[in-house]
């Protein structure tokens, strides 16, 4: 463990990435002083609402990075799909939190199931599968299941269903997905989903947020309920996994990990070195936000707490769902957060609500 000085006021943060998590990240960065610079391709884009600067480039741009390295203190990224050159260039030229070997865990859900199962940690039962033999074998062998691409996966994206063993033309199913690599993983019938949203510092010092339960339509999560349908045992034991992940990892700044509850016990789906989409109640709920505790944890500042002052429910809005906030803002106990897309597509998460509820435990 190490200890390290906090970064000073006005010190600068480089976010890679510019969506709502980099919007959201730049506005609790300001609110501690911080001054942020974020890189990422599109003009336009969310985090140019709250954040000082950008500079417009691809991810793998090496005058870019060498940019952002020269005008930043510290380095974090709002998506875990940042190339492991970005990653390593700035490494090599600045301080990147997240560490690399989180990001790259992550970015392979081969990677990532095997790191968690070699740390106690269980999940699905899952194979790797490069060939249509792969696929018919594994299939048989679990009696169904989900395959997923190994990596750039998203929103449920880059993945298909088997309800048993039968798939008639296998060579097809890997060809219309890509060609893989993928995962089969066993088709769980869990009795809920949640998350943790957990931090740690350079310090070594752990908070875990209160889990949230997630319903999740079409692979995207529609709403996230807290506190949690977990008896206390399921929690502490949740909190555990987070703590041994986020050690493990040698981790600096907060992340999310998905879990599914089952009548066996715990398994871990996955997790994403960042702020999550199911973490986003904390901002009108907590003492601290989950944003301002990544920032907290990245600068060297001393983690926020956790606490909850109410029960919520956080809603994403889909496409057309954030064209009409009004109607929502007429439950005084709604809050609304929106991205700043200019462009909706149906199924587009274009912002999110939170509502207060009494606080019950
Ligand atoms: N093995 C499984 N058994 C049953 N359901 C599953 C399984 N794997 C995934 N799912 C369902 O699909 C959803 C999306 O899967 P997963 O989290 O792996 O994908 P993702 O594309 O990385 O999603 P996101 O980026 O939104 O977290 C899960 O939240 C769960 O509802
Ligand atoms: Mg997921």
């Amino acid at each position: 463990m190490t200890n390290q000085a906090p970064l000073p006021v006005n010190a600068t943060i480089g976010i890679l990435g510019g969506g709502q998590l980099a919007r959201m990240l730049g506005a609790s960065a300001a609110k501690l002083g911080f001054r942020t610079v974020f890189l990422e391709p599109g003009q336009d884009a969310p985090a140019s609402q709250t954040c000082n600067a950008q500079i417009i480039a691809e991810y793998d741009d090496k005058t870019a990075l060498k940019e952002l390295a020269s005008q930043c203190d510290v380095i974090t990224y709002e998506f875990e799909n940042v190339p492991a050159s970005a990653a390593e260039f700035i490494t090599n030229n600045n301080t990147l939190y997240p560490p690399t070997i989180a990001l790259e865990t992550s970015q392979d859900r081969l990677l990532e199931k095997t790191f968690l199962r070699s740390n106690g940690i269980e999940v699905a039962p899952f194979e790797n599968i490069e060939t249509a033999d792969d696929l018919s074998k594994v299939l048989k062998a679990l009696d169904g299941g989900v395959l997923k691409t190994r990596r750039f996966g998203y929103d449920g994206k880059g993945q298909r269903v088997f309800k048993n063993e039968l798939c008639d033309a296998p060579a097809k199913v890997i060809e219309e997905m890509g060609g893989g690599p993928f995962v089969l993983e066993q088709l769980i019938a869990f009795k809920s989903e949640f998350s943790i949203i957990a931090a740690r510092n350079v310090s070594g010092k752990v908070v875990a947020y209160d889990p949230a339960t997630n319903v999740h339509e079409n692979g995207i999560l529609r709403q996230s309920t807290v506190p949690a349908s977990l008896d206390d045992n399921t929690i502490a034991r949740a909190k555990g996994v987070a703590e041994n992940v986020l050690n493990a990892l040698n981790y600096v700044g907060v992340i999310g990990i998905e879990f599914f509850e089952t009548d066996d016990g715990l398994l871990v789906n996955e997790f994403a070195p960042r702020v999550h989409n199911s973490g986003h109640w904390t901002e009108e709920v907590c003492a601290t936000s989950q944003f301002e505790q990544h920032i907290r944890a990245i600068t060297g500042l001393p983690l926020g707490s956790v606490q909850r002052h109410h029960d919520c429910k956080m809603g994403n809005l889909l496409g057309s769902e954030a064209d009409d906030i009004a109607h929502l803002l007429e439950n005084s106990n709604v809050s609304v957060t929106l991205y700043g897309k200019s462009q909706s597509r149906e199924g587009r998460k274009m912002g999110h609500f939170t509502e207060l509820l009494d606080i019950t435990s």
